[in-house]
């Protein structure tokens, strides 16, 4: 267990097991999300679906046990990925100048993956101060109790969708989210695939493939999340 926390490639395994567990939340996030654009398609009244969505996640005896996990997951491949980082930088030392090898063909982001989690982590911070700390009372915000039909029943719950709504009038938060979308598609472009490899589903058959299903859920997700930021300001 020790190994697992101080040799390199144990903390390489934890991040990359921590990446893949934060990636399942982002789909589960992007899927709720994306009532705020369906639910007027979907019969419903707007924000209706959005809501009932949210009241689920917040009263789900499930989520409150997967909540704290998730704070666990982030904390994990955030010192991990700073310690390996710090190791990879100590390793390489001056030698990185002197090898004179050539960095063309290797990808943007598999170069820059650190910078481009510095920035999500800065979206994440803006997100949380947004969203979670309004949605949980640690800052004050002018929301009040709405209905709205749940398992068949009508259910009355926080208007989570007015918040979300009324945070994207503003086009310099919007422009926040594409940054951050943009730089989470990247991050996970490389970060999906080189999780599996680190795990060890590293043959040759599975690698391409693997490589496909990077960019598949790098666009899903930095583009959904896009598309739904835009979409509010927009549209709605
Ligand atoms: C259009 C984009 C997004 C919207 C509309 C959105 C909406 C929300 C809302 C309303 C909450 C508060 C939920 C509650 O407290 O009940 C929340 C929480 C959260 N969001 Fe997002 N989100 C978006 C994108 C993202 C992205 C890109 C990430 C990660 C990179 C992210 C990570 C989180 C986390 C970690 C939480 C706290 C845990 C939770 O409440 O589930 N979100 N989001």
């Amino acid at each position: 267990m020790s190994n697992l926390l101080t040799a390199s490639i144990g903390r390489k395994l934890l991040m990359s097991v921590s990446g893949l567990f934060l990636i399942l939340f982002l789909l589960v996030h992007l899927t709720l999300n994306s009532f705020l654009l369906l639910d007027s398609c979907m019969g419903f009244e707007e924000g209706q679906l959005f809501n009932a969505g949210v009241h689920f996640m917040g009263t789900n005896p499930l989520i409150k046990v997967i909540e704290p996990l998730l704070a666990l997951g982030f904390v994990v491949h955030i010192v991990y990925s700073l310690i390996l980082t710090l190791q990879n930088m100590k390793a390489r030392g001056s030698q990185s100048y002197a090898s004179g090898k050539k960095t063309t063909g290797v990808e943007f982001a598999s170069l820059n993956m650190f910078p481009l989690g510095i920035a999500i982590f800065a979206f994440l911070v803006i997100h949380i101060i947004n969203f979670y700390m309004k949605m949980k009372g640690f800052i004050h915000w002018e929301g009040g109790e709405v209905e709205f039909p749940f398992f068949g029943a009508m259910a009355k719950g926080e208007n989570a969708y007015a918040l979300v709504n009324e945070t994207f009038q503003n086009l310099s938060i919007v422009l926040i989210y594409i940054v951050g979308s943009v730089a989470l598609a990247f991050h996970l472009a490389h970060g999906f695939w080189s999780a599996f490899q680190t795990i060890g589903w590293n043959n040759t058959i599975w690698m391409p493939r693997l490589k496909v299903i990077s960019n598949v859920v790098a666009i899903i997700l930095g583009g959904g999340f896009t598309v739904i930021a835009l979409g509010q300001y927009l549209f709605f």
